[in-house]
């Protein structure tokens, strides 16, 4: 597997521990993104914000979750055979994980360059493939991670603190 991480120079061992906590999260969010299902796709992304929102999370980084998560979301509907999502809401910090069943990415720098992407025909047709969603993702998060390989299963997790 090949790994990606976008985090602050001098933040590695602090963030990764993030990405693995020990202690449960307060509350957890699980929904299923199924494959070209754009009707549905995006619906756990707003479920998360407007949850958020009642919490009483700062509109900014509300805003910044929704970008990243709802990026992620469509690209498990667009890219993957299908996948999930599961959101893990600390008093701090919101670690959303999208985990997918392939068929992977065989090259993750390549897929962060502004511009690049494989979308289909159908995908397009939807109004997708402008290949800036995953640098979208890098821009509005705290940290990133992104595991995959060819013909493998994805993960793609972020971190975004409330304050
Ligand atoms: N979960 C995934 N599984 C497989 N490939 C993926 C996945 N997510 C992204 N990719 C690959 O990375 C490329 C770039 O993704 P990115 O989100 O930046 O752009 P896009 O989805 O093609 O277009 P846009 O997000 O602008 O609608 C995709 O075209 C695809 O090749
Ligand atoms: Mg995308």
């Amino acid at each position: 597997m090949a790994d990606y991480w976008n985090i602050a120079p001098g933040m590695e061992n602090a963030l990764k521990e993030c990405f693995s906590r020990e202690v449960e999260a307060d509350v957890t969010l699980e929904f299923v993104i199924p494959e070209k299902d754009f009707n549905n796709a995006g619906k756990g992304s707003s479920e998360v914000k407007n949850l958020l929102k009642r919490l009483g999370v700062d509109s900014e980084i509300l805003r910044r979750i929704a970008v990243a998560s709802y990026e992620a979301e469509i690209n498990v509907a667009a890219h993957s055979v299908g996948g999930k999502m599961t959101s893990l809401i600390y008093d701090d910090m919101i670690h959303i994980k999208f985990e997918d069943n392939g068929p992977g990415i065989a090259d993750i720098k390549q897929a962060m360059v502004p511009g690049y992407s494989t979308a289909d025909d159908l995908v397009r047709e939807f109004g997708f493939g402008a290949g800036l969603g995953l640098p979208n993702i890098e821009k509005n998060s705290d940290a990133l991670h992104i595991s995959s390989e060819a013909g493998q299963a994805t993960l793609v997790e972020f971190l975004i603190f409330f304050s």
